[in-house]
């Protein structure tokens, strides 16, 4: 995935595009470029590296113009290099493109172009459509029937196209014109004083307006000076639907935190207030889903769940499965979204299908959901982003109302998801068995949440003590039982992809079937010990890894007595209902990982080789 600007207005569009990129950075960081059209010609500045590099880069140029584009690119077909950066400019010099997505058939069509003339100076499949657009240009006689040339051309160009798209498009001949277009990846048109910007999303443009208008898939936008109009790939025109952004620019800032992760984790318990709003009976012994869109007897006739999802939104998935099982008694499967769009698994007939995804637009949830739906399930998505393509396609759901998550590595969005989770197994429970005494003492449990974490918070120092002295190890596990096994792959996934340590997570019970053979005094563990029935086996669990050298970190509710120097850091959390548990549970392990991440001096909110939001197969 990458991040796209582009601007029209009457103010020198390169600075407002410079500052977009930046809030669009952590969409894609391996190069960075921006075009603006001035004086008849498209004027190039772009730089494999960061944003910061670009911003350098761009003050060698006399960028006055106002009217311009803006890229950051996750790679997908070309390395990393200045060559490949975007936007590419036509082998005519006409056209400038920025895009966001994959040309699946660029192969073909640069064949074709090179034998009509056409060269191309990077190995993207960006330039080849760059180039397809100047060839339709070149036949276009001039602007017909009142259309324009211009937005034609692209239109011609994009009838070929096979992929996903994401794209602006600047024309030396139009200035002060702008054509996009989406297929499969997010666009949003910002409708401003005087002004137009389109973007990958609305963080890019929310310092300028908070009116925009979501554009679908196979539509596109035609910005001139008299305004805009929005067509469809087959001509139709589109009545646009102007929305305005609920939150603001603050949202989408640092503030005094050195990092978005941090800020991200230590804003968990207004998140989680956030997210629960609203949701829960008047009598206080249920949750309320307005948006599901399915009636308390619709619902009743489910008998199996679904869910799928990738990354930490399959664990919060896990969570749920747990959940769902334990307090509504009905059967959950969970899937990869990449795994379950290949394996043509069977489905009973009564089973309710759910996607989750922060961004709403990570393409393996997207292409799981619509799998779903063309075999005929209603599919509801519990989603981050208004208006993502995944709310958009779902036949209902959930927002998670937690504001934009910047930071690469999800926090708040994940403790939310685990949150709704906890609160769909509460609504399905109280259709069925559960009774009201027991959906009062639920509710009454979540609605603790946000102070729990907020004690959990507390341990912050502590665990930054801890961070301090195992950074330098080389691997570590995490093991946790029941619906803490999800959080400890959270935990792993959360060490490796911000700090580049392997970490692997695994059932407590299951380590000695083989993961075992890592322990030694250099692979320390990370144990969830919760009070209850399984306490003592876990302390069986951490007894076997002592015995065998390895150091164990344990995060252990309050009220549980370990043997004395079992554990060689002990990071306690509150005892808590089992619904809220993960949600408490998860703090230390994101803390644990935010801290040794800054002590390796990691580039904590854009690691290495990450995006925030995978919009590629
Ligand atoms: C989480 O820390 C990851 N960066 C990643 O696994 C993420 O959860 C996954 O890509 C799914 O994203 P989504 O929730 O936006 O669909
Ligand atoms: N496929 C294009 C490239 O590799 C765009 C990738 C992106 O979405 O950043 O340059």
């Amino acid at each position: 995935m990458c991040g796209i600007v582009g601007y029209v207005g009457k103010q020198k569009a390169a600075s407002i595009i410079l500052e977009g990129l930046k809030r669009l950075e952590y969409r894609g960081y391996d190069s960075a470029g921006l075009c603006i059209l001035q004086g008849g010609q498209l004027d190039v500045a772009k730089k494999a590296g960061r944003v910061e590099v670009l911003v350098k880069e761009a003050a060698r140029h006399r960028f006055n113009g106002t009217t311009g584009i803006g890229h950051t690119r996750w790679a997908t077909h070309g390395g990393v290099t200045d060559a490949n950066a975007h936007p590419h400019i036509s082998s005519d010099g006409k056209f400038a493109l920025i895009h966001n997505g994959v040309i699946e058939n660029y192969a073909q069509m640069k064949t074709f172009l090179a034998g009509k003339g056409y060269t191309f100076k990077s190995e993207t499949d960006t330039e080849v459509l760059c180039n397809l657009i100047a060839y339709h240009y070149a036949k276009e006689p001039s602007d017909s029937n009142g259309t324009s040339r211009f937005l034609e051309s692209v239109r011609k160009a994009l009838e070929h196209v096979e992929g996903t798209y994401g794209i602006a498009v600047l024309c030396v001949d139009f200035p002060g014109e702008m054509v996009a277009a989406r297929e499969a990846s997010p666009l949003l048109l910002g409708v401003g004083d005087g002004e137009y910007i389109v973007a990958s999303d609305a963080s890019a443009l929310i310092n300028r307006t908070q009116n925009v208008v979501y554009l679908k898939d196979g539509e596109l936008v035609y910005v001139t000076a008299a305004g805009f109009t929005i067509t469809t790939l087959g001509q139709a025109d589109v009545s646009p639907v102007v929305d305005r952004i609920t939150w603001s620019i603050a949202d989408a800032e640092r503030g005094s935190h050195a990092h978005f992760m941090e800020k991200e984790i230590f804003e968990q318990p207004v998140a989680l207030e956030n997210t629960m709003r609203g949701r829960f009976s008047e009598d206080g012994s249920t949750a309320n889903f307005g948006g599901l869109n399915l009636s308390a007897p619709e619902l009743r006739q489910i008998d199996r769940f679904m869910f799928c999802a990738c990354g930490s939104a399959w664990h919060a998935c896990l969570v749920a499965e747990h959940l769902i099982e334990r307090y509504a008694r009905l059967p959950v499967e969970v899937d990869y979204a990449s795994e379950f769009r290949y394996r043509n698994s069977p489905l009973d007939r009564n089973t309710l299908f759910f996607v989750m995804s922060q961004s709403g637009e990570t393409i393996d949830t997207l292409a799981a959901l619509r799998e779903a739906k063309r075999k005929g399930y209603r599919v509801l998505a519990i989603n981050n982003v208004v208006g993502s393509s995944i709310a958009r396609e779902a036949d209902g759901g959930v927002y998670q109302h937690v504001g934009p998550e910047i930071g690469v590595a999800s926090t708040k969005a994940f403790t939310s998801q685990l949150l709704l989770g906890a609160m769909l197994a509460l609504y399905i429970a109280r259709l069925r068995d559960m009774s009201f005494n027991d959906g009062v003492q639920y509710v009454n449990a979540l609605k603790g949440a946000p102070d729990l974490v907020r004690q959990a918070l507390g341990q912050a120092a502590h665990i930054q003590a801890i961070a301090k002295r195992y950074a330098r190890y080389a691997d570590f596990l995490f093991l946790g039982r029941l619906s803490l096994f999800p959080i400890a792959l959270e935990g792993a996934l959360k060490l490796k992809e911000i700090s580049y340590i392997h970490a692997e997570g695994y059932p407590a019970a299951e380590m000695k079937h083989g993961p075992i053979a890592l322990i030694s005094e250099k692979c320390p563990s990370v144990f969830f010990v919760p009070k209850g029935e399984i306490f003592n086996k876990i302390v069986s669990s951490m007894q076997e890894i002592k015995a065998r050298k390895g150091k164990i970190i344990a995060i252990v509710t309050e009220g549980c007595e370990l043997p004395a120097g079992l554990a060689d850091e002990v990071i306690p959390i509150p005892d808590c209902h089992e619904a809220v548990l993960p949600i408490v549970a998860t703090v230390p392990v994101q803390l644990l990982s935010y801290y040794i991440a800054v002590v390796l001096k990691c580039d904590v909110d854009k690691p290495r080789n990450l995006a925030k939001s995978v919009t590629v197969e």
